[in-house]
C-alpha cells in the first residue's frame, strides 16, 4: 500500500499532536458553555459529537479521547465522492440526520472542508433543530478559491494545498482510510483505479 503513495503532507506524529490540541480546545470551550448554563453536574447528554461518515471515523475516534468530559456520539452519513472520483459531485444525505438536538451543544466533525457542500448541508439541517450551540471542526481545509458553498468552520487542524489526499480516514474509491498519514497518491494508481471502476 505504501508504494501507492506519492508523498506525505502531514505525518502521523503531527496529526496526533494537533488532534490533542483541538480536543483540549474544544473541551475547554464546551465546558465554558456548560458552566454558563449553570447545569451543574446535570450535563449528561448535553454535548453531542456528530462525525460525518465515513471520512471522519478515524479523526473522531482520536478527537473524543482528547476530550475529558461527558459527551455522546451520533452519526451522520453523507456521500459526495461516489466511486473513483477526485472531485465533489454535490452532497447527498445517505441516512437520516440525527434528531433531538434542541438545547444540545453540538459539534460536527469532518475530515476535510473542500467545496463546502457536505458541511453546508449538515450545518443547515442541524441548525434548524435549534441546538444550544453548533460548532464545526475539520481536520483539513483546502483553499478552494471557488468554494461552492461558504461554510463557517470553528476549528481547523491543518490548511493543505488543493490536492487530492488520502489517509487518516480519507479514501479514494473506498481504499487508503487506514494510511496513518495524510498523503497524496501516485498518478498511475489513480488512473488504474479509475479504469477498473469504469469497467465494472
Ligand atoms: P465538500 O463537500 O466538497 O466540502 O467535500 C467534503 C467531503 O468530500 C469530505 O467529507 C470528504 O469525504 C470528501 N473529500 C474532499 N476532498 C477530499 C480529498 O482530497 N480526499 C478524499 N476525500 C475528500
Ligand atoms: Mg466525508
Amino acid at each position: 500500500m505504501d508504494h501507492d503513495l506519492a508523498g506525505i503532507l502531514v505525518d502521523e506524529r503531527a496529526i496526533a499532536g494537533r488532534v490533542r490540541e483541538l480536543g483540549a480546545q474544544l473541551a475547554a470551550d464546551l465546558e465554558r458553555d456548560l458552566a454558563r448554563e449553570a447545569s451543574g453536574s446535570d450535563d449528561f447528554g448535553k454535548v453531542v459529537m456528530i462525525p460525518v461518515m465515513t471520512g471522519a471515523i478515524v479523526f473522531v475516534a482520536d478527537l473524543i479521547r482528547a476530550m475529558p468530559m461527558r459527551l455522546s456520539l451520533k452519526l451522520v452519513a453523507v456521500s459526495s465522492y461516489p466511486g473513483a472520483s477526485v472531485q465533489s459531485k454535490g452532497a447527498k444525505l445517505a441516512a437520516e440526520i440525527p434528531g433531538d438536538l434542541a438545547g444540545k451543544h453540538v459539534v460536527v466533525v469532518d475530515d476535510i472542508l473542500d467545496s463546502g457542500q457536505t458541511l453546508g448541508l449538515v450545518r443547515e439541517l442541524i441548525a434548524a433543530q435549534n441546538p444550544a450551540s453548533l460548532r464545526v471542526c475539520v481536520l483539513l481545509r483546502k483553499p478552494d478559491c471557488v468554494r461552492v458553498r461558504p461554510v463557517e468552520v470553528d476549528y481547523v487542524g491543518f490548511e493543505i494545498p488543493e490536492e487530492f489526499v488520502v489517509g487518516y480516514g480519507l479514501d479514494f474509491d473506498g481504499h487508503y482510510r487506514n494510511v496513518p498519514h495524510i498523503a497524496t497518491l501516485r498518478a498511475e494508481v489513480v488512473e488504474r483505479v479509475r479504469r477498473r471502476s469504469t469497467r465494472g
